[in-house]
C-alpha cells in the first residue's frame, strides 16, 4: 500500500462521497481533487501570502507578461473549500489582464463552484482576498 492509499484508503470515490454529503457540488469536488493550479511557480513575478480569520493560509504566485497573467499557482494550507475556491479563482484569471483579475469577486467564484456548504463561503473570500492582495502588491511595487 502506498502513502496515498494509507492516507486515503477509499480513494477519490470516497472523497467525492464525503464532500458531496457535506454539500459540495461535483464541480467543486473536481476542483479540489484535480488541484490543477496548486503548487509553486518558478521565477514568479509576484508571490503573496495571506492568512484568513480561520487560520488557514494561502499563497498566490503570478507570472505576468505585458499586463497579462500568463500563469498562476496557489499554495493552500486549508480546507477543501479553500482548495476548490483557489483553483476556481486561478482558472478564472489565467490569461486575463490584471484589471480583469482585480474585478473578480466572491460571486464569480461561487458561480464557478456551483455549490459549497454555507459555512465555507469565507473560504471563497480568502481565495479572492489573497488574489487581490497579490495584484495590489505587484502594482504598488511598480507605481
Ligand atoms: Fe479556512 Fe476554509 S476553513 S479557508
Amino acid at each position: 500500500m502506498n502513502k496515498e492509499e494509507i492516507i486515503n484508503p477509499a480513494g477519490d470515490a470516497g472523497i467525492r462521497d464525503m464532500l458531496a454529503g457535506s454539500g459540495y457540488s461535483d464541480k467543486a469536488i473536481s476542483y479540489f481533487i484535480e488541484k490543477t493550479y496548486m503548487g509553486d511557480l518558478p521565477q514568479a513575478d509576484q508571490e503573496t501570502e495571506m492568512t484568513g480569520t480561520c487560520g488557514d493560509t494561502m499563497k498566490v504566485c503570478l507570472k505576468i507578461n505585458k499586463n497579462i497573467i500568463e500563469d498562476i499557482r496557489y499554495q493552500v494550507l486549508g480546507c477543501p473549500g479553500a482548495v476548490a475556491s483557489a483553483m476556481a479563482a486561478a482558472e478564472l484569471v489565467k490569461g486575463k489582464p490584471l484589471e480583469d483579475a482585480r474585478a473578480v469577486n466572491d460571486n464569480d467564484i461561487f458561480n464557478l463552484l456551483e455549490e459549497i456548504p454555507d459555512k465555507k463561503h469565507h473560504c471563497i473570500q480568502l481565495a479572492v482576498k489573497t488574489l487581490h492582495k497579490t495584484l495590489d502588491e505587484y502594482q504598488n511595487a511598480r507605481s
